[in-house]
């Protein structure tokens, strides 16, 4: 499998699907069509939609179902929004403060600040919306619950928010490792591996499989943040489509900050190395989830 293909094919999946269960038309032509406008914009300006891949990734490594399997796609895209709003949140002059983002002017930038939260606002509310929607799946209640519950966990205060809200009261701070690994840990890896858990699950992982999946996220999500990390460095901001050399200037708790670059890549590596050694139960179906691992080493952006 060509991973570059295999990625391409996957994010139009997505994207056509995020087109698909991504407001009505009454909702965009209507009286909050500006807020609407402002939510599609940041969804559709670009972006790798490595979470709703993985997501469907994970169902396919448990049980050959249809590709793509329409009881995940809801699930792939509620990921997805609630990614983008974590995005147009931490570019906030209030966070990040950054005017580039998927090579493209920033919400804020666009829509003032009071718009791009909303958009962020919107965007999170919508992917809860879309979970929790019977008429787009035929799993369980049960199981829907389960997924809701765990995403949520996820995003909030126990994982992303949580992880976001320590990387900004680390700024300009002397910080001990553990306190790097925690902000990895949740601002991102906890979103990685609840998208992989999420798509297992419907698929209907067991509990081996669940913990190994665990695993395998909690390892990719780390490398995924480690190389964010690394690429803040060393990559161009045309590479990147948001600014190079951010970390540096406002004094993020990161890896090579931490371990200078050599040790970074290495400890990168490592994480990949980990993740590939949490499949070891699955077989050939779950090939996917061990290209996309070695791809985050790869990745140019
Ligand atoms: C960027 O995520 C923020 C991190 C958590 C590292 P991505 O690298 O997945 O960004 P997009 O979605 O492709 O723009
Ligand atoms: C972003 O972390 C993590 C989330 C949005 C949850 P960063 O601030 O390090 O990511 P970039 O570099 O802006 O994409
Ligand atoms: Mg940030
Ligand atoms: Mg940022």
């Amino acid at each position: 499998m060509e991973i570059k293909t295999y990625l391409n094919e996957q994010r139009l999946v997505i994207e056509r699907a995020l087109e698909h269960s991504m407001l009505t038309a009454e909702m965009e032509h209507g009286v909050f069509a500006h807020h609407i406008e402002a939510m599609r914009y940041s969804l559709f300006v670009g972006g790798k939609r490595v979470r709703p891949i993985l997501c469907l990734a994970a169902g396919q490594a448990i049980e050959t179902r249809p590709d793509p399997d329409p009881d995940l796609l809801p699930i792939a895209c509620a990921l997805e929004c609630i990614h983008t709003y974590s995005l147009i949140h931490d570019d906030l002059p209030a966070m990040d403060n950054d005017d580039l983002r998927r090579g493209k002017p920033t919400s804020h930038i666009l829509y003032g600040e009071a718009g791009a939260i909303l958009a962020g606002d919107g965007l999170l509310t919508w992917a809860f919306d879309l979970l929790s929607n019977s008429n787009q799946s035929t799993l369980t209640a049960k199981k829907r619950l389960k997924i809701i519950h765990l995403i949520a966990r996820a995003a909030g205060s126990l994982g992303m928010v949580g992880g976001q809200a320590l990387d900004i009261a680390n700024e300009n701070k002397e910080f001990p490792f553990e306190t790097l690994r925690a902000i990895h840990r949740s601002k991102t890896g906890a979103l990685i591996t609840a998208s992989i858990l999420a798509g297992a699950i419907a698929a209907g992982a067991d509990q081996k499989q669940q913990e190994a999946l665990t695993r395998y996220g909690e390892q990719v999500g780390l490398a995924f943040q480690i190389v964010d990390d690394l690429l803040n460095v060393t990559a161009t901001t045309e590479q990147l489509g948001k600014a190079a050399g951010s970390d540096a200037s406002k004094g993020k708790a990161t890896y090579p900050a931490f371990f200078g670059i050599d040790t970074t890549r290495a400890k990168a590596e490592t994480a990949v190395q980990e993740a590939l050694d949490a499949l070891i139960l699955f077989d050939e179906k779950a090939d996917p989830l061990r290209a996309i691992a070695r791809y985050i080493l790869t990745r140019s952006h």
